[in-house]
């Protein structure tokens, strides 16, 4: 047989991270973060609604807080109400680390083997359009290990040391990066592999990827993945969601 005449490959299995560990003491609620509530459902239901309606996803492992039993409560209706379905992933949960980036690792371990490309993505952005897993997954390829959700940056960005300003970059040249970010799976495994769970400058898992040289693509992010970090972010998170309300009446939020 020649080259010519080979099949297309199989499309790889797909599985998503979804990050849920975080304390979430930026937002002030003295609960985790996914916990919190937003138009009467937690930003974990959220999230988890959007991988699911992605349809891309064949596993979906959630990093949890450790005997967090509200949330794991979260995972197990959602496993329930998937469970049985074709094209409906196989939902199931895992406890987190003290930092982001073990918390992806202890998911990425969680993941079967059969799975060729992984998608991490916050559990934080829980209004990320089912579109934009979508397109991070299509993206991903054997030439393009890594793939990230990315915005123009719309301020102006200076470098600073102390009080100090010390270089102002290019905008035209700066993007904001979202997630879910999507990756070959080995490839994945082996820059977490490398890496230092508790380094806290690592902030994203493309940048583990970018320390091995793997060429790193973007593609269009959303505005509606933005991270509900702040309690003005959550002000924002639930705008959106009593303007879909008023445009879809009786949609589930
Ligand atoms: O803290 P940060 O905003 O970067 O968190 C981004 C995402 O990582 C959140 O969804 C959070 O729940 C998750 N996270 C985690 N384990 C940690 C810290 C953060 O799963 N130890």
């Amino acid at each position: 047989m020649s080259t010519n005449d080979r099949q297309p490959s199989a499309p790889a299995t797909v599985g998503v991270v979804l990050v849920a560990a975080g304390s979430g003491q930026r937002l002030g609620q003295g609960i985790p973060k996914a916990r919190v509530l937003c138009g009467g459902r937690t930003l974990l239901e959220h999230s988890l609604q959007g991988v699911v309606a992605s349809g891309v996803a064949r596993h979906v492992v959630v990093v949890l807080p450790a005997d967090d039993h509200v949330l794991a409560g979260v995972v197990e209706r959602a496993a329930r109400a998937t469970a049985g379905g074709t094209s409906a992933p196989l939902v199931t949960s895992v406890t987190g680390g003290t930092t982001r980036t073990a918390s992806v690792r202890a998911g990425i371990d969680a993941l079967p083997a059969s799975v060729g490309v992984v998608l991490v993505h916050d559990a934080a952005r829980a209004l990320t359009p089912p579109a934009v897993f979508r397109r991070v997954a299509a993206a991903v390829s054997a030439d393009v290990p890594a793939v990230i959700p990315v915005l123009p940056v719309v301020d102006t960005v200076k470098v600073v040391a102390g009080s100090t300003v010390m270089a102002t970059p290019d905008r035209a040249t700066l993007r904001a990066v979202q997630t879910p970010q999507g990756f070959d799976a080995a490839a994945l495994r082996a820059a977490h592999a490398g890496a230092s769970a508790g380094d806290p400058a690592v902030t994203d898992d493309a940048m583990l990827m970018e320390a091995r040289g793997a060429v790193v693509h973007v593609v269009d992010g959303d505005s509606l993945a933005f991270k509900v970090t702040t309690p003005l972010d959550l002000v924002m998170a639930e705008a959106v969601l009593g303007q879909r309300a008023l445009e879809q009446p009786g949609a589930v939020p």
